[in-house]
């Protein structure tokens, strides 16, 4: 994927100059969010890059120069924050209208039925349900016409997983809310599409494993008492596993791809 395909479609004759494909990202501080903004700075993107830790997406915005982004652009904002999101959006618009919109911010909580409370359930709808919902509320209008919009969702969205109910239920609606969007997008050709990944080596999923090596060999295996099947592919994810398919889903190459829910797994949601 590089500029020129991204834009391919446009009308644009191949010989025109023609501006940097330009994409926001939101969690893009770390993980997985991070992993795309570096694959669509190597493409030569402009970028505006949302998370609510300032320290660290400013180092991945000094990462994503030396990658060859375009431009970067700091949006320090909490995505549970509607007003915090409306301003991070505002302050983008002289860069002009984005091509694509990407929400990967998130949080995992583990909690069973009994030990879930409701502010730990309220955090992972505040989070990972209406942050989608902000994003793809102010994003969306800034999109231009046959952009697109992908949601990092998780394969728990439609899985049952032991543990992480507040999570689960909380992806389970960002997955239906981009799926109902991009509905309503399609009239201005903008696709919307749902990446759902398993196990990805990424500090989220640390925080999980006290024991790295450990936590790994346990999710590839399988666990019958949790009701895990393990990973058929017999590998965790790397983040880029996860940004290669959002990528993809971001061009042109895609062009007929939308509202679907596309796990990135391993096979673990079989
Ligand atoms: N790592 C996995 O195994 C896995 C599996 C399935 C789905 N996911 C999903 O992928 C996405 C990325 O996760 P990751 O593994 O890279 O995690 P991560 O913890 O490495 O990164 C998440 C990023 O989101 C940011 N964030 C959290 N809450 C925020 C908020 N309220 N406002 C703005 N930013 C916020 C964090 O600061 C962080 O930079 C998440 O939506 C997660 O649920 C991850």
């Amino acid at each position: 994927m590089n500029v020129q395909s991204m834009r391919a479609g446009l009308g644009v004759p191949a010989t025109s100059p023609v501006p940097p494909a330009a994409f926001a990202v939101s969690g893009a501080a770390s993980g997985i969010g991070r992993a795309i903004a570096l694959r669509l700075a190597a493409a030569g993107a402009s970028l505006a890059l949302l998370d609510r830790d300032a320290d660290r997406l400013h180092s991945v915005a000094a990462e994503t120069a030396r990658a060859g982004a375009a431009a970067t652009l700091v949006l320090a904002a909490d995505v549970a924050d509607d007003d915090a999101v409306a301003a991070a959006f505002a302050r983008a618009e002289a860069r002009g209208p984005l091509d694509g919109l990407v929400s990967a911010a998130g949080v995992l909580e583990p909690g069973r039925l009994d030990d879930t409370t409701p502010g730990a359930w309220q955090r992972h709808l505040d989070v990972n349900a209406t942050g989608p919902f902000h994003l793809l509320r102010h994003g969306a209008p800034r999109v231009r016409d046959g952009g697109s919009v992908v949601v990092v969702s998780s394969n728990a969205a439609r899985v049952p997983r032991t543990g992480m109910l507040a999570y689960a239920a909380s992806k389970a609606a960002a997955s239906a809310l981009t799926r109902c969007a991009g509905l309503e997008l399609a009239e201005r050709g903008i696709r919307c599409n749902v990446v759902e990944p398993g196990s990805t080596d990424t500090p989220m999923q640390r925080t999980l494993w006290p024991d790295a090596e450990a936590g790994a060999r346990a999710a590839i295996g399988g666990d019958p008492a949790a009701f895990r099947v393990g990973i058929p592919l017999g590998r965790i994810a790397d983040p880029g596993d996860v940004a290669e398919l959002v990528c993809f889903l971001l061009s042109d190459a895609a062009r007929h791809i939308t509202l679907q829910q596309i796990f990135v797994d391993g096979g673990a949601s079989l």
